[in-house]
């Protein structure tokens, strides 16, 4: 593969939270990073100024309705790619020396693994893409020599934490979490929080599905799967704690009783940049911490018990096999029921457990194994939320 003087990142995911950042941190240092490619599901205005902003030589777009529209583009894009299967040619065929996978659900997990058979490295904001497909998307990485690199900053602290250390020296990963906008509430009170409540995230801003994750702690448990993934771990040896601030991104502790801890301000910019220079560590003004500003950091419990949606994660982790990517897919649309208005915020953990209760103990032989389980729970989430419909309309006549 050529070297190239700046990096050159094709990012797909280009119009959401993390790839509007990614963009940021890349105008911010033009000097190091070059966005080579732009892809996403539509074509939005978002990703046309990302293309024209960014010069570049490809632009794909994955919504089939817009193949023709992005013919009539006035761009000097070389390589424009439309329909269901544009985002994985793009990944296949472009030049580039780093894949940062923004998109969000199991979408990312293809262009994930096509990235790292042609042996480039992958800055990973995705993590469904580690929660479907862990084991075969870290064999993939290692049969390449490519790297899989965090973008979550959970996982980015982790992977900043373990620089330098011996796998076998970790005693505990500790998760930080929010808590999330209803940390005070029981879940069973949460009957009427509508989307917008759900939305609002206290100290980060993000997409609308890992917004939603994040308020039923189903983000944390997709963190925990991610993590046992990422860094060969048991499971046994991830734990969560409460942490309001999100300051302290994650920590390690060590055998001999140390811990490591990397904090800074919440922003993302912070571990996508990392993710971006690694080996390096990029001289940047992006992000400021202050110390005088963190008088007091607090770190409490977590009673997994009362976080329905937590607790089918870290079951369907147990698992194992496809599951977690059965899990995933059930969520996706659960959580897309709930945006619509079609089912209340504490249905979403039902409509999982429906799907994940006849789920079968396959194993994860192979990329066509995850794809089929994603179609099926879809499929199976899809009929869950019918009847449900059914039978709302029923009692509404
Ligand atoms: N936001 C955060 O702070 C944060 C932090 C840690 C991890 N993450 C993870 O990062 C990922 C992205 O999160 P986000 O918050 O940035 O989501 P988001 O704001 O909803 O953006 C999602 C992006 O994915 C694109 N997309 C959706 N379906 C696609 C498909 N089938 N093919 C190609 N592109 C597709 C969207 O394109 P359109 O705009 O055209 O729909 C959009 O660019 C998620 O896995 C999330 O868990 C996010």
């Amino acid at each position: 593969m050529q070297r190239h003087a700046r990096k050159r990142i094709l990012l797909i995911g280009a119009t959401g939270s993390i790839g509007q950042s990614v963009q940021s941190v890349v105008r911010t240092h033009r000097d190091r990073f070059q966005i080579v490619g732009v892809g996403a599901r539509k074509l939005s205005d978002g990703l046309i100024a990302a293309a024209k902003e960014f010069d570049a030589e490809s632009l794909a777009v994955t919504d089939e309705a817009d193949a023709s529209v992005a013919q009539r583009q006035d761009l000097s894009t070389r390589d424009w790619l439309a329909g269901s299967q544009a985002v994985l040619q793009q990944v296949e065929r472009a030049d580039y020396d780093l894949l940062v996978n923004a998109v969000v659900g199991n979408a990312g997990l293809e262009p994930t693994m096509i990235a790292l058979g042609r042996g480039r490295s992958v800055a990973l904001a995705n993590k469904e893409t580690l929660v479907a497909a862990g084991p075969l998307v870290m064999a993939a990485a290692t049969a390449t020599g490519a790297q899989v690199l965090p973008i979550d900053s959970e996982h980015s602290a982790i992977f900043q934490c373990l620089l330098g250390e011996m796998r076998d020296s970790i005693r505990t990963i500790w998760l930080t979490t929010s808590g999330g906008p209803f940390w005070e509430k029981s879940f069973s009170d949460l009957q009427s929080v509508t989307p917008d409540a759900a939305l609002g995230h206290p100290t980060w801003k993000m997409g609308p599905k890992i917004s939603v994750d994040s308020a039923t702690l189903f983000n944390k448990g997709l963190e925990v799967i991610e993590a046992v993934r990422l860094f060969g771990v048991r499971p046994e040896q991830v734990q969560i704690v409460a942490h309001r601030q999100s300051v302290v991104h994650s920590m390690v502790e060590f055998n001999d009783g140390s811990f490591k801890a990397q904090w800074s301000v919440p922003d993302m910019r912070l571990p996508i940049l990392f993710a971006l220079s690694y080996p390096d560590r990029v001289p940047s003004q992006i992000v400021e911490t202050r110390l005088q500003d963190f008088q007091r950091l607090t770190f409490e419990p977590v009673a997994s018990e009362n976080f329905p949606c937590l607790q089918l994660a870290l079951h369907a982790l147990q698992r194992g096999g496809t599951t977690p990517a059965a899990l995933s897919a059930a969520d996706e649309l659960a959580v897309g029921a709930f945006l619509n208005g079609q089912i209340l915020f504490t249905e979403i953990p039902q409509v999982i457990e429906s799907v994940l209760k006849g789920w079968p103990d396959e194993s994860l032989s192979s990329l066509q194994t995850v794809l089929d389980a994603d179609r099926r729970a879809r499929t199976a989430a899809g009929k869950v939320l019918a009847v449900h419909l059914r039978k709302v309309e029923n009692r509404i006549c």
